[in-house]
């Protein structure tokens, strides 16, 4: 198990490429199920969610081929439709097999999904979608397997109940090779999607955002191979524009997603942050003093709840008070014990909301007792080191931007959460500049 041991206090500065979307490289993996043809993948992420991602793909009779961030996937004979169970339940990804599985074999044996530590995320929308297209899908809680069979695939209009990003990716993947067209309905807008469907209609599949969101697949016969590449991590380009801004530094993305944060500039512009976009690149800085900015995290192309947990290391720096509203997991503020740890001022509280049911994203009936959707952060506190853990990927990284902002040494536990989405952070903090050194605490 490792840690990090970071000296705070020092402004991060200088130039940084984002990696490769976690978000779209895991499902454009899932994607080569499709066919038989090899697929090449460019621009993916070195980060261990993509190698579990492969090896889960290699006992389902892939050959899964790395050379530093290009992937190549090729049939390798050995078919098999079942997902282990340890390595489903440390890949939250590992269920969207179940739409390639089913349009191809007819068959699929998957585990009940794993992921962050953030909440219940059950898979009910993606069973749904697929029962209606024809699949029978039972859970046997017995060895905690999803069983699933389909004769075959046929092509339907189904409406999401809420938004799933995952949900909506799953059901394409099935609806490629389906019978007929289907036509998903309240379908999300995460534009992690609209590059797995770039990825899809350059395998030959045939789809199309019909309306904002509404997505439209006309089944074709088969998919041949090809080669893609993955679009940069957007998520990756909040995480170090707040390391910039809570560290007094300066940093400049130079593959900048900045057409697609719009939601998060609009919240870091009016909290005194600074953004300048000039062609691919964005720099940000803290701008001098901040102030606090309310969020309420929603599906694109609102607030991203994976921004909440580093935006609240910004509002520990901001002057007043601000709130942070978590509208899409029922548990996702691991990281606030942690933050007061270093002597953050916030307080969990329920805001008044007209018909909760409707308005949370997770299922109502999922959250958990004594759970608050809402903090309130004072500020600005000086952060001071602490021994702190981490329990999540999101989390993971808000805990090292505090150790980054505050005075002193701190230890942070839990890297392998990081390790799961962020490649390489150790080493491309250290060349912005932090103090920061990783040890193996066997
Ligand atoms: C995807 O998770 C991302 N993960 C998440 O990123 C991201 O935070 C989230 O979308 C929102 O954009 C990947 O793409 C691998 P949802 P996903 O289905 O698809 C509930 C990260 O850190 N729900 O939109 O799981 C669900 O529990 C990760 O990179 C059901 O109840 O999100 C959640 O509370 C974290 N039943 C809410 O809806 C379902 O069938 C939104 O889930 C599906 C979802």
């Amino acid at each position: 198990m490792d840690i990090f041991v970071i000296r705070g206090g020092t402004p991060l500065v200088g130039s940084i490429a984002l990696a490769g979307a976690k978000n779209v490289a895991l499902k454009a993996l899932v994607a080569s199920l499709l066919t038989d043809e090899p697929l090449i993948l460019s621009g993916v992420p070195l980060i261990r969610d993509v190698a579990l991602m492969g090896e889960l793909l290699a006992g389902l009779g892939r050959k899964v081929i790395f050379n530093e961030h290009t992937v190549r996937i090729e049939r390798d004979g050995k078919d098999s439709f079942q997902v282990p169970l340890e390595l489903g339940a440390r890949l939250r990804t590992s269920s969207m097999v179940l739409g390639p599985l089913l349009a191809r074999r007819g068959e699929a044996i998957i585990p009940n999904p794993g992921g962050c530590r953030i909440g219940a995320r059950p898979i009910d929308r993606h069973i749904e979608g697929l029962v209606k297209m024809g699949a029978d899908i039972s859970y046997h809680s017995e060895d905690g397997y999803f069983h699933a069979r389909a004769k075959k695939l046929t092509g339907v209009t189904y409406e999401f109940p809420k938004n799933t990003h995952t949900g909506t990716e799953t059901l394409i993947l099935a609806a490629v090779l389906a019978e007929g067209t289907t036509v998903l309905r309240n379908a999300a807008q995460e534009i992690e999607i609209d590059d797995l469907i770039a990825l899809l209609n350059s395998m030959g599949a045939q789809i199309t955002r019909s309306d904002t969101r509404e997505i439209t697949i006309k089944g074709v016969p088969s998919l041949h191979g090809g080669a893609y590449s993955i679009m940069p991590d957007r998520n990756e380009e909040v995480t170090f524009a707040i390391a910039a801004a809570v560290t007094g530094g300066r940093i400049t993305i130079t593959n900048s997603q900045h057409e697609h944060l719009e939601a998060f500039l609009d919240a870091f512009r009016k909290a005194g942050g600074t953004a300048e976009v000039e062609g691919a690149t964005t720099t940000y800085a803290s701008g001098g003093a901040l102030t606090a900015v309310d969020v309420t995290t929603a599906p694109h192309p609102g607030f991203m709840t994976d921004w909440q947990a580093p935006w609240a290391v910004l509002m520990t720096q901001a002057k007043g008070s601000a709130t942070i509203h978590e509208a899409v997991f029922e548990s996702r503020f691991s990281y606030v014990p942690e933050l007061k740890k270093m002597g953050a001022d916030i307080s969990f509280f329920d805001p008044p909301v007209e018909n909760p049911e409707v308005f949370y994203n997770y299922n109502w009936s999922d959250r958990v007792p004594g759970f608050h959707p809402a903090i309130r952060i004072a500020g600005p506190t000086h952060l001071h080191n602490a021994v702190v853990n981490i329990t999540d990927l999101r989390a993971g990284a808000t805990l090292v931007l505090a150790a980054l902002a505050a005075q002193g040494e701190s230890y942070v536990h839990g890297i392998e959460h990081l390790d799961r989405g962020y490649e390489a952070f150790e080493t491309r903090l250290s060349q912005l500049g932090a103090q920061l050194k990783r040890i193996n605490e066997e």
